[in-house]
């Protein structure tokens, strides 16, 4: 059984080898753990979640089942990348669940930002609990639980998000591999077990995902504005240099319209919101102020390709008083 508690003296996981032997601990323990039983993971394609389910594979194989929840509201070209990673390149036994209509259905018309995030959260667990429902013989679930978790949680600020709010009928036992690691330790390890840049040094992405930057009551045309700039602001902070420097950035787009003129025309349509920012406990983050060459170029692109939009705004506001999300 792996450790529960990071013992005081353990050396902060920074090279290679120490990831490896880390690897090789991991799996020794996981297999003397499960033996030749069946373990179920909720694999999101974060950091964390992806990490859990490398180690397991190479632990287990094919005795991993991973059930990748599309909720609508994930990034353009996330399921893709999982779907990619994890069953094309890694061969895990993935269950891959698009429950798109399931979730906006739901959303539909609720402006409220904690009821939506509700609505995210208790359907997220409904869907999984149906897909666990139809498998035979699990007996373990596994979870990227890491060390801040833990820390938090004791400390009375944050609810630890684990297996909890699964149904009753539903009780597995716990692997959690990545449990006394922090969240650099956790990359470190991840880079050793091969997955993609793109997915070790990736930005922190809410659980609710894009749908607390559609501010308001969610639409399917304003939900995918939100996809399609937050795609470009990616692209174009990856090809600057910016992706894995600064904390976090992506687009907000209210649901309120001001006029423009396109092509000739008179338009009436949504302002895009851009917001990068820096931090290193996110209870105080500062502004990333880009390159004026980039806004210009940001505008430019966002206004032209991102159907809807006519106008880009940069949000400067520092938390406190705002805010990293909108909602
Ligand atoms: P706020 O907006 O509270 O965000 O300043 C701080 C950090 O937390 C992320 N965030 C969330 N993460 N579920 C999550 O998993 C949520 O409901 C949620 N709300 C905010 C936010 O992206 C930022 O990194």
């Amino acid at each position: 059984m792996s450790l529960l508690n990071r013992p005081a003296n353990m050396e902060r996981i920074t090279t290679p080898a120490l990831a490896n032997a880390f690897i090789d601990e991991q799996i020794t323990d996981m297999r003397a753990q499960i033996g030749d039983k069946k373990v179920l993971l909720a694999l999101s394609g974060g950091v964390d979640s992806s990490v859990v389910a490398a180690l397991l594979i190479k632990a287990i194989g094919q005795n991993l089942v991973c059930v990748h929840v599309n909720h609508g509201l994930l990034r353009k070209g996330e399921p893709e990348q999982v779907i990619k990673v994890f069953r094309e390149e890694l061969g895990a036994n993935l269950v891959y669940v698009d429950a798109t209509d399931r979730f906006l259905d739901k959303l539909a018309g609720v402006e409220d930002p904690e009821t939506k995030r509700k609505i995210i959260g208790g359907e997220f667990i409904e869907v999984f609990a149906e897909e666990a429902r139809k498998l035979d013989g699990i007996e373990f679930l596994a979870q990227g639980t890491i060390w801040p978790d833990i820390l938090e949680s004791e400390a009375g600020i944050k609810a630890h998000h684990n297996a909890g709010g699964l149904p009753d009928d539903l009780q597995f036992e716990l692997v959690e591999p990545v449990r006394i690691l922090f969240k650099d330790e956790v990359r470190v390890v991840g880079k050793a077990l091969g997955l993609p840049d793109n997915m070790v040094y990736r930005q922190p992405f809410p659980g609710p995902g894009l749908g607390v930057r559609c501010v308001g009551a969610i639409t399917r045309d304003r939900l995918e504005a939100v996809r399609e700039s937050d795609a470009i602001l990616r692209e174009e902070f990856a090809k600057n240099g910016l992706e894995g420097k600064v904390w976090q950035y992506f687009t907000v787009v209210p649901d309120f319209k001001s006029t423009g003129v396109k092509d000739g025309k008179r338009t009436f349509s949504w302002p895009c919101v851009i917001r990068a920012i820096n931090t290193t406990d996110v209870m105080e983050v500062t502004t990333e102020h880009l390159p004026p060459e980039l806004i210009d170029h940001l505008v430019k692109r966002i206004t032209s390709e991102v159907e809807g939009i006519n106008r880009v705004l940069i949000d400067y506001t520092p938390k406190p008083p705002a805010t990293v999300e909108w909602e």
